[in-house]
């Protein structure tokens, strides 16, 4: 079994019948309907049973898969699967759900060709795991995580937050990341890491079908041996009038392009943008403490909130806080209107990340010592649930090393 915090992949666009016996796997079922991983698949709830599989198709086709739940006797069950295999197209698979945990049973039903066994009590979550992993997305394959951070507010800091997590994420967990900047007229991925990329995202969302893995590749660009970016143009020579489904494509395959994925979502309220964040295994919503921002954030939630009943609630990151001379909605106001205590605090600090952003670099770079930096770390630490978050060693000589590096590079 897998670890609970493993990101789940899509499951892909199959038809799936179940056949409950009790009313309470019929409820699990129900949320399971809900999820955000199934929006491609198409699932039907039935009564009934393994008797009620059998009568449905004896002349009718079989869906990709079928779920049967069965509490009762062994022998019977046996009879009904092996009735069941006869009608069944080939291509489809079983899942049988039942309430005896029975390593015999199990073995004997697997022998049957059934593919999975799960034993009831089960969570929405971890049955769409087990789809998702019987149709080849299991842990062999990468399976990236994807973090959404938007804004609650235009200019409140969200791709700044995006990029420096991004960029800590591929750091610390030593592992490598992929900012994906969706704001295609202003993105300002490429600007904060000083790279000037001629293709990048708007290639990938025009490419439709003929966008694969090795297309992604030519796509991105690199920041860092770990962090690479797929820049935004940038320019308005043309309109980006996308379509609700322009992101999918690229969003599903950047699940195998590497285990750590932030797509910096632009503050917009249309299709695209709204699907970006409930695809996402974690949504992080960064706000200025004022009332515009408090209306949107708590608008925001509960827009997301019935989209994502299995996930994670959205992260508040609280950003630019304590401003000179600014009136501000305090802490515990915004977190008491929100229902949500933020999971990061950031001061308005106009010199670090003014420096950081007309060099073109991380806050870590410009400081590393700074609790802002510290702050990014937690993030991280938060989000992709490492305890094992490796520490910067400290390097007295680095920033000279870094400095000579630019000046010479
Ligand atoms: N805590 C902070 N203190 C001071 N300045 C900040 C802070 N966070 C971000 N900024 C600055 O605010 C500006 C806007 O940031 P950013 O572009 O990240 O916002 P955004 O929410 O992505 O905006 P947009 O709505 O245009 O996408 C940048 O110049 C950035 O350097
Ligand atoms: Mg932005």
């Amino acid at each position: 079994m897998n670890d609970v915090s493993t990101p789940i992949a899509p499951v892909p666009r199959i038809s799936i019948q179940a056949f409950c016996e009790q009313a309470d796997t019929h409820g699990i079922l129900s949320n399971v309907l809900g999820d955000r991983r199934m929006a491609k698949a198409h699932m039907k709830i039935h009564m009934g049973g393994a008797a009620a599989a059998v009568e449905a198709y004896r002349d009718a086709p079989t869906p990709n898969l079928i779920i049967i739940e069965s509490s009762g006797d062994k022998r019977l069950l046996i009879e009904q699967l092996d009735m069941l295999a006869e009608m069944c197209d080939s291509g489809t698979k079983v899942v049988v759900i039942g309430r005896v945990n029975d390593i015999l049973l199990y073995r004997e039903l697997i022998a049957r060709g059934v593919s999975e066994y799960i034993v009831h009590p089960f969570t929405a979550t971890a049955f769409v795991r087990s789809v998702s992993e019987l149709y080849g997305n299991d842990t062999s394959k990468l399976v990236g995580r994807v973090i959404a951070v938007t804004g609650a507010k235009g200019g409140v800091g969200s791709s700044t937050i995006a990029h420096n997590l991004a960029w800590t994420l591929s750091r610390e967990l030593d592992q490598p990341a992929i900012i994906v900047d969706m704001d295609l007229p202003f993105g300002t991925a490429g600007l904060d890491f000083n790279q000037d990329p001629a293709q990048g995202v708007a290639d990938a969302v025009f490419a439709n079908d003929r966008l694969d893995a090795n297309y992604i590749e030519r796509l991105l660009s690199r920041c860092s041996d770990k962090l690479s970016i797929m820049a935004a143009p940038a320019t308005l020579e043309r309109l980006y009038d996308l379509n609700e489904d322009s992101y999918d494509n690229l969003i599903d395959l950047m699940r195998g392009a590497a285990p750590l994925v932030v797509l910096d979502v632009p503050h917009s309220w249309n299709g695209w943008a709204r699907r970006a964040l409930i695809a996402a295994d974690d949504v992080v919503l960064v706000a200025a403490p004022d009332l515009a921002n408090l209306r949107n954030a708590k608008n925001i939630l509960d827009a997301l909130k019935p989209a994502r009943a299995n996930d994670s609630r959205p992260r508040i990151v609280m950003n630019g806080v304590g401003m000179l001379k600014r009136p501000e909605i305090s802490i515990a106001d915004f977190t008491r209107a929100v229902e949500s205590e933020p999971v990061a605090i950031i001061s308005h600090d106009a010199k670090l990340f003014g420096t950081a952003s007309n060099n073109g670099q991380m806050i870590g770079e410009i400081d590393a010592a700074n609790k802002v930096t510290e702050t990014f770390s937690e993030l991280a630490r938060l989000l992709t649930g490492r305890h094992d978050i490796r520490k910067p060693k400290k390097n007295l000589l680095e920033p000279l090393l870094a400095r000579l590096g630019r000046k010479t590079g």
